[in-house]
């Protein structure tokens, strides 16, 4: 049995700590940690019957935990995967490492010298409908890869304070994007230009920031991909993609509630898509927690790499740089 401790309380940790509880047979959660804990998570805790703690570091000093899923800001990612990896724990860590490529290259640097597993938490790797479309895409089936359209639009905008703190639209969101280029395509990016709005809530355009986009990219092989971005689909979140190949295509629709389609006089009407991330990726959260399990239990590499995570950031500070200045921004000018 593996000995897992959970760093942060809030929405995803609550996820991670449930998948665990409910669905992964060869892990725990030992203990959580929050410095900030509201009447609701006490509540919540003690029915999960976890150990609920206010100082990550109890969890890092435990010798009984073998691991650690870092579920709390951003900007205390790199800093507190430091000291998981000083610690011996091996590490899951949410999207994005950090927004600042240094220190996630500090943290390779650290992870060099260690025999300590971390792995980045893109959950649409493991969702059931991207997986396949990556296996058409690299199995040879549909040829070789030309294109690759994704849409990904957020069913509504977030508060404006989550705004201030997420680095950006591109940084927060679209970072789910820039991987599934990867991933779908088996290539790297070597150049991305976007073009972006605030034409859903004028606050995030006043917060800095922008709410549609559309981002082209070309690939290492030679393919093409364009992402489209909105923070407001009001039919809820709209998550497709589509690779075309010399041999053929292969594409997602979203996932609804059930596939019912009414017909009547006046039309015919199927169901919205499943309303958010928490409805659409709760099966691929459990997925990447078990194959990070295996990972560790069977001494195998991670699904999902440091280094998957650092060029997602790559192209997301190459899409800000695009936007600022105008023009088609080579991945190999982001490097620092
Ligand atoms: N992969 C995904 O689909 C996905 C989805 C949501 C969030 N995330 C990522 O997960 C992270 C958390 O996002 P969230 O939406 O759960 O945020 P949240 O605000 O709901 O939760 C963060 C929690 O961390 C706690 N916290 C703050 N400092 C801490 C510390 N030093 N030690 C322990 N806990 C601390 C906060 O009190 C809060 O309860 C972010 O990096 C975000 O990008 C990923």
């Amino acid at each position: 049995m593996m000995n897992i401790g959970v760093i942060g309380a809030g929405r995803i940790g609550k996820v991670h700590c449930e998948s665990i509880a409910y669905h992964v047979k060869d892990a725990s959660v030992t203990a959580i940690a929050d410095p900030v804990w509201t009447e609701d998570s006490k509540k919540w805790a003690r029915d999960m019957g976890i150990c609920a703690c206010i100082d990550y570091h109890e969890i890092l000093n435990n010798p009984t935990i073998d691991a650690v899923t870092i579920c709390s800001p951003t900007q205390t990612h790199a800093k507190i995967s430091k000291e998981a990896i000083h610690a011996g724990k091996h590490i899951f860590c949410e999207k994005p490492v950090s927004q600042d490529v240094s220190e996630i290259k500090a943290v390779m640097k650290e992870l060099k010298n260690s025999n300590v597993k971390y792995q980045v938490g893109f959950n649409r790797r493991f969702d059931h409908n991207f997986r396949a479309v990556r296996n058409a895409a690299q199995d040879g089936r549909i040829g070789d890869v030309h294109l690759l359209k994704i849409t990904s639009r957020d069913p509504d905008a977030p508060p404006i304070a989550y705004v201030k703190g997420s680095g950006g639209m591109f940084m927060d969101m679209t970072i789910h994007d820039f991987d599934m280029v990867r991933y779908l395509t088996g290539s790297e990016v070597e150049e991305v230009y976007a073009n972006a709005a605030v034409l859903v809530d004028p606050e995030i355009g006043k917060a800095g920031d922008v709410d549609t986009a559309i981002v082209s990219l070309k690939l290492r092989n030679g393919a093409l991909a364009v992402i489209d971005n909105s923070r407001r689909a009001v039919y809820g979140y709209d998550q497709r993609a589509e690779v075309f190949g010399s041999m053929g295509q292969v594409e997602i629709g979203n996932d609804s509630p059930s596939r019912s389609v009414i017909s009547t006089v006046h039309g015919v009407t199927a169901e919205k898509p499943l309303h958010f991330f928490l409805e659409r990726y709760m099966e691929a959260y459990t997925n990447e927690i078990k194959e990070f399990v295996d990972a560790v239990q069977n001494d195998t590499d991670v699904p999902v790499t440091i280094e998957d995570g650092l060029q997602a950031v790559l192209i997301a500070k190459a899409a800000n740089r695009s936007i600022k200045e105008h023009r088609p921004v080579a991945l190999t000018e982001m490097q620092n």
